[in-house]
Parts: C-alpha cells; sequence; structure tokens
C-alpha cells in the first residue's frame, strides 16, 4: 500500500503510533493500519438542523462504499447550522463552522473526506474547509424535500411562508389559514425545495466540480441518493489513490461553470457571497463584478420558485441541472474537470430535458438575460447586487424617496404604523444589517411592504439592505450594499426623505445628494447606536475580523489555504 498521510499517525512500532492504534482499535482489525485509506465522512447531520437530519443514514451508505473500496470510514461530526433555528442568524457561524470542520480536517489522521451537507450554509462551510485544508475531497448534498401541499396547491418551502404572510398582513387570507399550512410546509426529509440557498449550493458545487456530476437535485427521500453516495463513498478512496485534491478542481474555469450554472438556474443571490469565499480559501481570484460579467447573457432556462413556479422535485424530474448545462454547454469552460477526473462537459452529453415547461430549451428561455446584476454608483462604491429574475421588470429603473429604518427592530416598530410616511414609488432602506453591523448579515433585506401598501394592492417595492434575502424571497431587492453602513458606507448617510435613483440596466444605484452636502454628514446618533459592539466570544472575533460581502464576509486570516500538513507529536 502507499504510504499515507495517516500512516504518520499509524505506521511505526513505536509508543505514539501504539497509542494511535490502540485507541482506534475497538473492533477495527489490525490490517486497518497497513496503509489503506482512513475517509472521514464529515457529517452535519442534527436534530437542530431538520434539514440534514437524514444525514446520518446518507453516512451508513459511503461508509459501505469506502469499505467496499478498501478504506477505512470514520464519522466525523462537524458543526451544524439550520438555517431557520439558529440565531441571531446562520450566516454569523457559517466561517466558525468552516474554520472548526478546516482545523479538524487536519489535526485527524484521515487522508480524504466525504463531506455532508445540504441546508443553506452547511455546502458553503464545508467546502471552505476542504479548499483550505486541501484534502482529497467530495461533497455528497442531502437533497430537497418533496413537494408538499396545502388546499390543493403546491407549497414552495419558504417562499409560500413570506407569501401567506403577506397574504395574511393583506386581508386575503385569515390566520387560521395560515396556520393550518403550517403542517403541510415540510412534506418530507430534505431542505428547501425551491430554488433557495440551499437547493442553489448543491447544483452549485456539481457546477464547481465537487459532487458526482447528475446527484445534486436528487430528492432526499429517493433511493437513487443513497445508491450515489455509496458510489460517492467508493470514489473518496479513488481520490486519495489518485491524489485528486479540492486545488486540482477549484480553478477559475470551475468558477466560471459556477457562475452560468447560477444564472442558468436562476440561483439565490448568497451564492455570490458564499462562491467568493470558496474562491478565497481555494486562492482563486474572484470579483463581484465578474458574476456580472460571466452571467451577462446567460439565458434563464429553469422555471421554479421563487422566480418562477415549479419545485426541485420538478426539476429533477425533468434532467436536473445537467439537461440545464447542455443547453449552455459552449460557454462553459471545458477544461475544468470534476471530482470523476473527467471534465464537466464531459458529462453532458447523455443528459436530456424530459419536461420543457420546467426547464426550457435554450432557445425559449424564461428571460434572455437571467444573471445577478452588480451594481455600483456613490450608494454602493464597493458594489450591490439585485437579482433582476425575481424583480418587478417596470422597478428596474426607478426614483424614489427614502424610507430609512436603522435596525431590523425599528423597521418591524414602524412598518405597518398607518401614519408611516410612505408610498408605492418609496424606497425602503434598511441599514445595520451587514456582516459588522447585525453582525452576520441577516436574510432581511426582503423588507416587507408597508401593510397599509398591501391593502392597497401594493406587492413590490424598491428596497435597499447592507444585509442579504433568503434564496426562497422575491422583490427588487438591492442587497448586500458594499461597504455597509457599520463600515462606513454611504448608506449611513442616507436620510428619510432623500431620493434614490435605480438604475439596473446601467447598474447604478445612487444616491440623489450633492456630494457636498454628503461630505458634510455623519450618521446620526440612532444610526450608530444600531452597530452592535460584542465585547467577547465569536462574535468580537468575527466583527474584528469579517470582510465586506463583496469579498465573501469571510475572516481576513482565514483567507487561503494552510494545506493538510501533519502537526507536530504530543505523546
Ligand atoms: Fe434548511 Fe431552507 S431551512 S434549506
Amino acid at each position: 500500500m502507499a504510504e499515507q498521510r495517516s500512516s504518520q499517525w499509524y505506521a511505526s512500532a513505536d509508543r505514539n503510533a501504539y497509542i494511535h492504534r490502540a485507541w482506534m482499535r475497538r473492533g477495527l482489525p489490525a490490517h486497518a493500519f497497513d496503509g489503506r485509506p482512513h475517509i472521514a465522512i464529515a457529517n452535519t447531520a442534527s436534530d437542530l438542523t431538520p434539514c440534514n437530519s437524514h444525514l446520518n443514514e446518507v453516512a451508513e451508505s459511503v461508509r459501505q462504499g469506502v469499505y467496499e473500496a478498501g478504506g477505512i470510514p470514520l464519522n466525523l461530526p462537524v458543526v451544524s447550522l439550520g438555517e431557520t433555528q439558529v440565531r441571531p442568524t446562520a450566516m454569523l457561524w457559517r466561517n466558525m463552522a468552516a474554520m472548526a470542520t478546516e482545523e479538524m480536517l487536519r489535526a485527524n489522521p484521515i487522508d480524504g473526506v466525504v463531506l455532508l451537507g445540504g441546508c443553506d450554509k452547511t455546502i458553503p462551510s464545508l467546502l471552505m474547509a476542504a479548499a483550505s485544508v486541501d484534502l482529497p475531497a467530495v461533497v455528497i448534498p442531502g437533497g430537497p424535500m418533496l413537494t408538499g401541499t396545502f388546499a390543493g396547491k403546491a407549497l414552495g418551502c419558504g417562499t409560500d411562508v413570506w407569501r401567506l404572510s403577506e397574504e395574511v398582513r393583506g386581508g386575503t387570507l385569515s390566520q387560521e389559514e395560515f396556520g393550518r399550512s403550517e403542517s403541510s410546509m415540510i412534506r418530507s426529509r430534505g431542505h428547501c425545495n425551491t430554488m433557495g440557498t440551499a437547493s442553489t449550493m448543491a447544483l452549485v458545487a456539481e457546477a464547481l466540480g465537487m459532487i458526482i456530476p447528475g446527484l445534486a437535485g436528487t430528492p432526499a427521500p429517493d433511493s437513487r441518493l443513497l445508491e450515489a453516495s455509496h458510489e460517492t463513498g467508493r470514489l473518496a478512496v479513488e481520490l486519495v489513490a489518485q491524489g485528486r485534491r479540492p486545488s486540482s478542481i477549484l480553478t477559475r474555469g470551475s468558477f466560471q461553470n459556477a457562475i452560468v450554472a447560477l444564472a442558468a438556474i436562476g440561483g439565490s443571490t448568497n451564492a455570490v457571497v458564499h462562491l467568493l469565499a470558496i474562491a478565497g480559501r481555494a486562492g482563486i481570484e474572484l470579483t463581484l463584478d465578474d458574476f456580472d460579467r460571466i452571467g451577462a447573457g446567460v439565458p434563464l432556462l429553469v422555471n421554479l420558485q421563487p422566480a418562477g413556479k415549479y419545485l426541485m422535485e420538478d426539476f429533477h424530474r425533468a434532467g436536473g441541472l445537467l439537461a440545464v448545462l447542455r443547453e449552455v454547454k459552449d460557454l462553459l469552460d471545458p477544461t475544468a474537470l470534476t471530482v470523476t477526473g473527467k471534465p464537466l462537459v464531459d458529462h453532458l452529453d447523455d443528459a436530456r430535458i424530459w419536461d420543457p415547461e420546467v426547464i426550457s430549451i435554450r432557445s425559449a428561455p424564461l428571460q434572455p438575460d437571467a444573471g445577478i446584476a452588480v451594481l455600483h454608483g456613490n450608494l454602493a462604491p464597493g458594489g450591490a447586487l439585485v437579482k433582476p429574475a425575481a424583480a418587478t421588470p417596470r422597478l428596474l429603473k426607478h426614483r424614489g424617496k427614502a424610507v430609512v429604518f436603522d435596525t431590523i427592530e425599528d423597521l418591524h416598530a414602524r412598518i405597518d404604523d398607518p401614519d408611516l410616511d410612505v408610498d408605492a414609488d418609496s424606497v425602503l432602506v434598511l441599514r445595520g444589517c451587514g456582516p459588522k453591523g447585525y453582525p452576520g448579515m441577516p436574510e432581511v433585506a426582503n423588507m416587507p411592504v408597508p401593510k397599509k401598501l398591501l391593502t392597497r394592492g401594493v406587492r413590490d417595492m424598491v428596497r435597499v439592505c447592507d444585509g442579504r434575502m433568503s434564496g426562497t424571497a422575491y422583490g427588487t431587492v438591492v442587497l448586500h450594499v458594499t461597504p455597509e453602513a457599520a463600515a462606513g458606507g454611504p448608506l449611513a448617510l442616507v436620510r428619510t426623505g432623500d431620493y434614490i435613483v435605480l438604475d439596473v440596466e446601467a447598474r447604478r444605484i445612487d444616491l440623489d445628494v450633492p456630494a457636498d452636502e454628503l461630505a458634510r454628514r455623519v450618521p446620526d446618533t440612532a444610526t450608530v447606536a444600531g452597530f452592535a459592539a460584542p465585547s467577547r466570544g465569536w462574535e468580537k472575533l468575527y466583527v474584528d475580523h469579517v470582510m465586506q460581502a463583496d469579498t465573501g464576509a469571510d475572516l481576513d486570516f482565514l483567507v487561503g489555504s494552510s494545506g493538510d500538513q501533519v502537526s507536530r507529536e504530543s505523546h
């Protein structure tokens, strides 16, 4: 057997190797330490991450595959983040999960890793960790839940929560009916079934080359997920034998493929901040403007909520990601490799669209130009995002008076006040929600439309925020405004009544206030008071070191890689 990294723990007759082997024996035979690869299964299963709670069963199939291929599988529970449960926001903990996973992969006697994720932040944090350790690695996405129904209609997990709750506020749905829909929202095991962040990140990870092609999007209860998990276990052993590491897969070309996929599927804006962070770990130069440039002209081919109609079960039935990528094959980098050792484009020949209602052909797209638009201007010198596919077309060019909220609490306290000076042309501004300001950059940018406008039939307004938006949400929302207000961005200087000008075609977001007046302004005390200043623990470390959204909101000292170097012995 070839010398393995784990052999540095086990392959000796001395006392230290004895200690390492003896404590691991517990049923493992002596030949488990003869130089065969030890494969960690980095497992985010947790009852408090309900979208991932089935991953222990997935891990069992991986174990069988690893054994079958001659490796030793080892369960490694890692930090898990339940998007709907974790306060103040799961994004605050993404970098912590990535850092903890990175360090545990490096610290332990393992040669390769299978990464089990699903819910929004879990696949990004696992990929960030894998890129920084650069051990042979492959992802298994836990898969979306099946389509639930309520009152005879399909329920889009996440998206329909926003829609139904707005209907309650608008008086078109009773509170009782809303409550009844609750037990129908989650049909089965698996993550959200819309094209939200979890679905997006699974598909984008496959486009990056880090998942067996064709697996992402397989519904969580589908037995083919377990079959592919067994196969992935076998593949992990092969990755070690071949020395195929993330650094040979995560290239500029693979990020190009991910951005093309992101546009064609109409994926979540959250993918931008996650891909920037993963690229930072992998040492790939990727900028916010790359998303606009590469995504420009990519057609929207997938008719899924929140931008469209269908759900992930339909997407999988209709042909899945490979069918989409086959339509845009000419836009992909033909050299970008996958975990199989073959380029992504080599996996597309057998793909077919089985339902053109769900996945459109290139010549009849849902929209001709689906990319995420990157805006600049005096309100966002570092950039901001808007997702035109989820916006109201007439609002993509708009001038309106700002109505400013300093915190999410301020928003909740005043948004439904009948005396709030707001109309359908107003621009809602929410600040103090960036990486430092909240802290953790929560998904609050899709502010609710004021109740008095909802009852008049208004369903969308221009909204501007330094936070993020749920991938399941929709609306004309300018988000990830950089620099954020708490980092001295001009968003802190906006006053209620100022005019804001949005021009998505020109890629501009501007505050229509003379430059000399803007230079004289300072944030008022209520704005400054809205910025939290934690004094200890992870939150302090985070606020002291988090970077802005335009570079992925990673911690500054976590950018790059430390490799898989084995540390010194303590015994
Ligand atoms: Fe877990 Fe949506 S809450 S994927």
